[in-house]
């Protein structure tokens, strides 16, 4: 034992270890003082152990003051040993330090993505023929994507579309959305067309691009994926006008003035007539099929109705295209999931 320390008094072993601790630079010094201190053969340890020898009148005074110099030394222990937890971290990321603003060291000069690209060909087209391009949130409600478009509560066409409810905040059972008016993330632009018509009067002519989402995902399907929604609304507008649009765009897009397109009768609760249009596309060799690329028809009147237009005297079309298909033919890509995995083996390729 310390015979040393034995002869100091408490206050005195308490002011050394602080020094001591103080000092202290490591976490492994920090224990080595805990040790000398508090462990087993520690010198208040020990002294605590002498506690017997004391008379009775002696003996709580003493043990109080021993207790506090344990507590007092504990803490001086773990405030050290924060302190230079601290200043540990405090050093890593000095020396992790990057200035952004110096110049790149890559080769290359970055590339748009492919989807991005072809969104902007598609604006561009678009844009051209007189389309504005409008926006709307991700974050839909019940109105928007489905009730306005004419997909009351329980209409089977809700089923096409495998939604996903957002929890509200104020009552968190997201399967309330389904039966009255909670919140979803969209499942088409469609919406969009919705939001411009209540903001605006006709005529008009838009596109929407943006992100949709449904609960899907295979090799086609992703559960996010990007579309480019159209609308035109005026006086006269007819089905011929929606055929000539959407030719000439496709035409165009895919640059190939004879591309076969074709009409084929469908179904969308917002648009009567509907019609899914196909494109006659050669993988080259004689391989070569109808592909399916976009939905349309004329705007249905409820839909009109909903936004407060007069469906009497306005028409309007509507088309909502996949960007994912239109940027796979264009590219030749035949697996959709490389356009999300962000490989730069894949995405180097679209440099300019
Ligand atoms: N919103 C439809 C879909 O996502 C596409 C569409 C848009 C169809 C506009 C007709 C008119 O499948």
């Amino acid at each position: 034992m310390n015979t040393h320390a034995a002869t100091l008094d408490v206050a005195t072993i308490v002011s050394d270890a602080r020094t001591r601790v103080d000092a202290a630079q490591t976490p492994a010094e920090l224990d080595k003082i805990r040790v000398e201190y508090l462990g087993r053969k520690g010198v208040v340890t020990a002294r605590l152990k002498q506690l017997d020898s004391l008379s009775p009148k002696e003996r709580p005074a003493a043990g109080k003051a021993l207790n506090d110099a344990k507590r007092a030394l504990l803490a001086a222990l773990e405030g050290r040993r924060a302190t230079l937890a601290d200043a540990a971290v405090r050093e890593r990321l000095a020396g992790e330090k990057l200035d952004v603003t110096l110049p790149g060291r890559g080769r290359g000069r970055g590339a748009l993505h492919p989807i991005t690209r072809t969104l902007r060909h598609v604006e561009q087209l678009f844009a051209r023929a007189g389309f504005a391009v409008e926006e709307g949130p991700d974050v839909e409600d019940d109105f928007h994507n489905f009730e306005a478009l004419n997909v009351p509560p329980l209409h089977p066409a809700r089923a096409m579309h495998d939604t996903f409810y957002v929890a509200d905040a104020a009552r968190d059972d997201a399967r309330d959305g389904e039966q009255a008016g909670g919140h979803l993330l969209r499942t088409h632009t469609s919406p969009v067309q919705i939001r411009v018509m209540q903001r605006t009067s006709p005529p008009l002519q838009m596109i929407a691009p943006g992100r949709v989402y449904r609960c899907d995902l295979d090799v086609t399907h992703s559960p996010m994926f990007h579309q480019v929604e159209g609308l035109a609304v005026d006086e006269h507008l007819s089905f011929a006008d929606l055929k000539g649009v959407v030719a000439s765009f496709l035409r165009a897009f895919f640059d190939e003035d004879d591309l076969p397109i074709r009409f084929r009768p469908s179904y969308f609760p917002f648009t009567e007539p509907s019609a899914e249009v196909d494109i006659h596309w050669r993988h080259g060799g004689d391989r070569h099929a109808w592909l399916e690329i976009m939905g349309c028809g004329m705007v249905h009147p409820n839909v009109l109705r909903a936004v407060g237009c007069d469906a009497g005297r306005y028409t309007g079309y509507a088309f909502g295209l996949g960007v994912e298909r239109l940027a796979m033919l264009r590219y030749g890509i035949d697996d959709l999931r490389v356009l999300f995995d962000n490989d730069l083996r894949f995405c180097e390729q679209f440099a300019d």
